[in-house]
């Protein structure tokens, strides 16, 4: 094996989505995937690849500095990604002390055991850290996100976030350790659990529920395909910069009001409904506290420097996405059950 990489909370959403590219893409690499398998990770979502020669999923918290170091012993990791977090808002709000515990502390305990492990010699490492754009706060109507955007996170979930990439930089700083760290705006796609925006609005179309918008609706987001973003992170990872940071976005900024039209118009036609009928399911409810009002990236620096632009258009995206929720019923039943907390007993517990 040419390296032997970690990609934490590689169970979870875009995780698993970038699991699958490099054990896929990289058969000479071997790929451990750390999650903790909280109710965001599902190992449902890497069935296709579970059996790969290049593959090893290893169950363990980031909080746990000991299980941590012990696996940097025994694997001398050559390079990390690290995914794994406490990643919803609205959970944020209502439990920070998760989110800190995790973001803060659990990417503390990667860093420390990676300065250890590689103190003798950082050539060719390389810890890269998955961020988000809400480190920078809340836009008025202009202007975008740029790398050089002053911090501004205005939720538990985005300053936990925060704190980590400061971190990061810190231990880039101080210990010399290569870092490469991007930050993204809203995924979506396949595997997304459902209690995100568009998830949770394709299942409550599908099943007649409300679709609970916050506010009035005109929260503004930039949206982007999640195998774009897995696109993004081997291109950084591969040529990125030391030291630098990669703003990734998708080009592609929506009104949430607008976004979920767009989507009870799709789910219509594809479900053969009526025209207008999701759209009669929209609820406006009372707003998320201090939500922000827009984020907007502005993509500029990884699109001239490493030639990345997301793939396929919102359109595109949105309609591949609800196809696969369409045909993944099982998947989606699991998730709302809970069983798929059992596939892990099922799949590892007698290996
Ligand atoms: P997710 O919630 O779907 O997945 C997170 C994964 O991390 C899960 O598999 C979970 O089990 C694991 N995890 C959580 N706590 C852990 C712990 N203590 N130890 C080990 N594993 C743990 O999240 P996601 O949407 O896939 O986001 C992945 C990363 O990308 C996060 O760092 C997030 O901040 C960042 N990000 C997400 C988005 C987005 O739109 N979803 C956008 C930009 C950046
Ligand atoms: O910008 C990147 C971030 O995008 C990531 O860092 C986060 O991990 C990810 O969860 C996402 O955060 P948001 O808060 O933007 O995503 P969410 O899907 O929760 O909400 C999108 C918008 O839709 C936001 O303005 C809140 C609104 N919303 C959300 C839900 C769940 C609703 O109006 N109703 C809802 O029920």
């Amino acid at each position: 094996m040419k390296k032997t990489l970690l990609i934490t909370g590689g169970a979870g959403f875009i995780g698993s989505h970038v699991v699958r590219l490099f054990v896929n893409k990289y058969p000479e690499y071997r790929i451990i995937n750390l999650d903790a398998l909280t109710y965001a990770g599902n190992l449902e979502n890497l069935k296709d690849i579970q059996d790969s020669p290049n593959y090893t999923f290893e169950k363990a918290d980031i909080t746990d500095a000991n299980r941590i170091n012990e696996l940097f012993a025994q694997y001398s990791f050559d390079g990390v990604i690290h995914l794994a977090a406490e990643s919803h808002v609205d959970r944020s709000i209502i439990d920070p002390n998760a989110f800190i515990s995790t973001n803060v502390m659990g990417t503390a305990n990667l860093l420390n055991a990676a300065r250890t492990t590689w103190k003798d010699n950082m050539e060719g490492k390389r810890f890269y850290h998955v961020s988000t754009d809400e480190v920078y706060g809340s836009l008025g109507e202009e202007g975008f996100f740029l790398e050089t955007t002053p911090y501004d996170p205005q939720s538990p979930y985005s300053a936990s976030k925060a704190a980590s990439d400061h971190l990061v930089r810190a231990y880039g700083n101080t210990y010399h350790m290569p870092f490469v760290i991007t930050n993204c705006s809203n995924n979506y796609g396949p595997n997304h659990f459902p209690e995100k925006l568009i998830p949770l609005f394709i299942n409550n179309i599908c099943t007649n529920k409300p679709l609970p918008v916050y506010g009035d609706g005109k929260y503004t987001r930039d949206w982007l395909y999640v195998i774009d973003h897995a696109r993004a992170i081997d291109m950084v990872f591969h040529g990125g910069r030391d030291g630098e940071t990669y703003n990734i976005g998708g080009f592609n900024e929506w009104q949430n009001i607008e976004l979920v039209k767009l989507l009870c118009k799709t789910m219509d036609e594809k479900l053969g409904r009526e025209p207008g009928t999701s759209e009669k399911l929209i609820a406006y409810i009372k707003d998320r506290p201090g939500h922000d009002r827009r984020y907007a990236i502005d993509a500029t620096k990884i699109n001239k420097e490493l030639g990345w632009y997301p793939s396929v258009t919102f359109e595109e995206g949105l309609s591949k996405t609800i196809d696969w929720y369409l045909e993944n019923e099982e998947w989606l039943n699991h998730v709302t059950s809970g069983d798929y907390k059992k596939y892990y007993d099922t799949q590892y517990t007698h290996r």
